[in-house]
């Protein structure tokens, strides 16, 4: 297997990511690692040829007139470039980071994941108010999942943390199963710890960075609070989310949005990305993305609205919750 960096010229908006995005995973001998949010270039794997990769990728649906999408260069990554790569992509950065966030909230320290981080822009003490600290985008997104839940359905919590929202809806649902799925080792422990002194058998929380364990078509509800800008592959994501609901099934994503496009260079700010910030994309733009993977938007809520600052400029995001529907 090659790591293979791909760059493209003629990439102008989104919907040439998506474009991009959809020609290579028609090919299942190929596995995107990474794809920019801004500039479409793409890490796959894969043990095509360089002639076999030019053959598959010689065209691409655009979204409209001005998508003129070319692939531009094929490079095989040497090992230097993998093993940061396979950094990123191993998510190494954002385990320890939560790791770290985990203790200082365990020490009475304080529940943030970073500098600039999303769980600052609340004004609340998150450690007042549970001894299960919430690092969410939407402190009490579970009280909103509630209107969608009935008994004996299915739930995946994705990137679950300590289990907060989880446990919330488990307390309540008690014919509910919540499968919460979290990277990080020891907040998949601590999830468990408490699901056992809570007695709570309705909950388990797994390790894992994506729907792969989860049976196709068996979920009701899949929901992920501030989490999702920490995605490496988005459309990915969204795709598996289709796989595995059933019809009728809910997709909620509790995040941050921009208002404006945030600068590439801010992603590599360790305490931007791993805040939940700089992965922000525009509402419409993951609308449009979970819509041409066969969604339906069914609500939009916006939580709240804040500017942060980077390189002194200063740039509006608003929290929300995007809900959508896999239509039957
Ligand atoms: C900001 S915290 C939010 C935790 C929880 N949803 C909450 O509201 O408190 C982000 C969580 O997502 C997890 N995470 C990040 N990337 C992930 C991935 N690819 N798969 C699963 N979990 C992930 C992190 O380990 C961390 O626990």
């Amino acid at each position: 297997m090659n790591y293979i960096s791909l760059t493209f010229d003629g990439v102008s908006c989104p919907g040439c990511i998506n474009a991009i995005d959809h020609q290579i995973s028609k090919y299942d001998e190929i596995e995107i690692t990474n794809i920019s949010q801004n500039s479409g270039d793409t890490i796959i794997v894969t043990k095509l040829s360089r002639v076999s990769i030019l053959e598959k990728l010689k065209a691409f649906e655009g979204c409209c007139d001005a998508c003129n999408i070319e692939l531009s260069t094929i490079e095989i990554m040497d090992s230097n470039e993998i093993i940061s790569e396979e950094n990123n992509n191993n998510y190494e950065l954002i385990k320890k980071q939560y790791r770290i966030a985990l203790e200082r909230a365990i020490d009475g320290i304080e529940v943030s994941c970073s500098e600039n981080c999303v769980c600052k822009t609340t004004n609340f003490d998150r450690l007042e108010e549970s001894s299960i600290p919430s690092f969410a985008s939407v402190y009490d997104l579970s009280n909103y999942i509630m209107s969608y839940v009935k008994d004996e359905m299915n739930l995946v919590d994705f990137g679950s943390g300590t289990g907060h929202d989880a446990f919330q809806i488990a307390r309540i649902y008690k014919n509910v199963n919540i499968t919460g799925i979290d990277l990080t080792p020891e907040m998949v422990n601590f999830a468990n710890e408490k699901s056992k002194d809570q007695l709570l058998t309705n909950v388990i929380f797994i390790e894992g960075s994506d729907l792969a364990i989860i049976p196709h078509k068996s979920q009701d509800l899949i929901y992920t609070n501030n989490v999702f800008n920490l995605l490496p592959n988005k459309n990915k994501f969204i795709r598996d989310s289709y796989q595995t609901l059933k019809a009728g099934g809910y997709l909620i994503i509790a995040d941050e949005f921009s208002k404006v496009a945030l600068p590439s260079e801010i992603d590599s700010d360790p305490a931007f990305r791993c805040g939940g910030i700089s992965g922000a994309q525009s509402k419409d733009f993951i609308a449009n993305i979970c819509t041409n993977e066969g969604f339906k938007q069914k609500d939009f809520q916006i939580i709240n609205q804040y500017e942060i600052e980077y390189n002194k400029v200063k740039f509006p995001l608003e929290t929300g919750i995007l809900v959508l529907q896999k239509q039957y």
